[in-house]
C-alpha cells in the first residue's frame, strides 16, 4: 500500500475535525436524533456534511425552491430551508404520518416554519397528483432532494425530473451505501443492491442529463439537465 492510503485518516477522525468547523450542524443533528428516537423514529437522517454540503447547493446557486422527498425529523429540511433564505420556499414529503408532528417541531424550534410546506404522503402519488402551482410554488424547483425508499428511485426519477427547472439540480441520497447494502461491493448480489446499480447505470447513461455520483455521506449523485436540452 502506498504511503498516502496507509496515512489516510479513519472517516471518525475525519467527522471529529469537521464537527470542529461547523459545530452547528453537528449540534442540530444531535438535538433532531433526540427528538426523532423520542418519537419512536428510525435515526437514518443525513450526516452532518451531507446536510451542510445540500445547504452550500441551494444557498451558491440561488435556489429559491427546493422539493424534498423523505423528511423524517426535518433535519435535511432544516438545511435546505437555510439555504433558500427567508424569501425562498421548501416543500417536503414524506409518506409517514408519525414524522408531520415531529419535523415541524424542528422547523419551529429553528425559526423556519414559515418557508417549509409540511406534506404528509406517498411522493409517488403527490408528485402526479400535483402541479407546480398546486404545490404552493410558482415555477418549476430549482432543487429537489431525494432521500426516500430505495426501490422507488427509477420512478422516482421520472417524476421528479419533469418537475425540475432547466437549470435545477436532482440530487439523490444513498447511491453507494444504504441499509446493510454497499453496491460497490461484488459479493452484494441482494435484489436491493442490484436495482440501485440499475439505477446508477440508468442515472449515467440517460440522455438529456448529466450527473456525478459522489462518495460522500452513502452517496450523493447530483443530476442536472445537459445545456442542449436547455
Ligand atoms: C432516510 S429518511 C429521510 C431523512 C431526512 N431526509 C433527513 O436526512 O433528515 C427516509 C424517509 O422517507 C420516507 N419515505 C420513503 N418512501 C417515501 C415515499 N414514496 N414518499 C414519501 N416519503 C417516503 C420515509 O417515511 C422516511 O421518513
Amino acid at each position: 500500500m502506498n504511503r498516502y492510503l496507509e496515512s489516510t485518516p479513519k472517516p471518525g477522525q475525519i467527522n471529529s475535525y469537521l464537527e470542529g468547523l461547523y459545530p452547528q450542524s453537528f449540534k442540530v443533528a444531535e438535538e433532531v436524533s433526540v427528538r426523532t428516537q423520542t418519537a419512536g423514529l428510525p435515526l437514518i437522517h443525513v450526516p452532518p456534511i451531507v446536510a451542510i454540503f445540500l445547504q452550500f447547493l441551494v444557498s451558491s446557486r440561488g435556489a429559491k425552491r427546493c422539493l424534498e422527498i423523505g423528511t423524517l425529523a426535518g433535519y435535511s429540511t432544516l438545511h435546505l430551508a437555510w439555504g433558500v433564505g427567508s424569501s425562498g420556499r421548501v416543500v417536503s414529503v414524506d409518506k409517514d404520518p408519525r414524522v408531520n408532528k415531529v419535523a415541524l417541531e424542528s422547523v419551529e424550534k429553528y425559526r423556519v416554519a414559515d418557508r417549509v410546506d409540511l406534506v404528509a404522503a406517498d411522493a409517488l402519488q403527490w408528485l402526479k397528483d400535483t402541479t407546480n402551482e398546486t404545490a404552493n410554488l410558482s415555477g418549476e424547483f430549482d432543487l429537489i432532494f431525494v432521500d426516500a425508499e430505495k426501490s422507488q428511485y427509477g420512478e422516482l426519477f421520472n417524476l421528479a425530473v419533469n418537475r425540475l427547472s432547466t437549470t435545477g439540480l436532482l440530487v439523490f441520497d444513498n447511491t453507494l451505501e444504504f441499509s446493510n447494502h454497499s453496491v460497490s461491493n461484488p459479493a452484494d448480489l441482494s435484489t436491493a443492491t442490484k436495482a440501485m446499480r440499475q439505477f446508477n447505470k440508468m442515472v449515467a447513461s440517460k440522455s438529456g442529463v448529466e450527473s456525478v455520483l459522489l462518495p460522500i455521506g452513502s452517496g450523493l449523485t447530483l443530476i442536472s439537465k445537459i445545456p442542449s436540452q436547455r
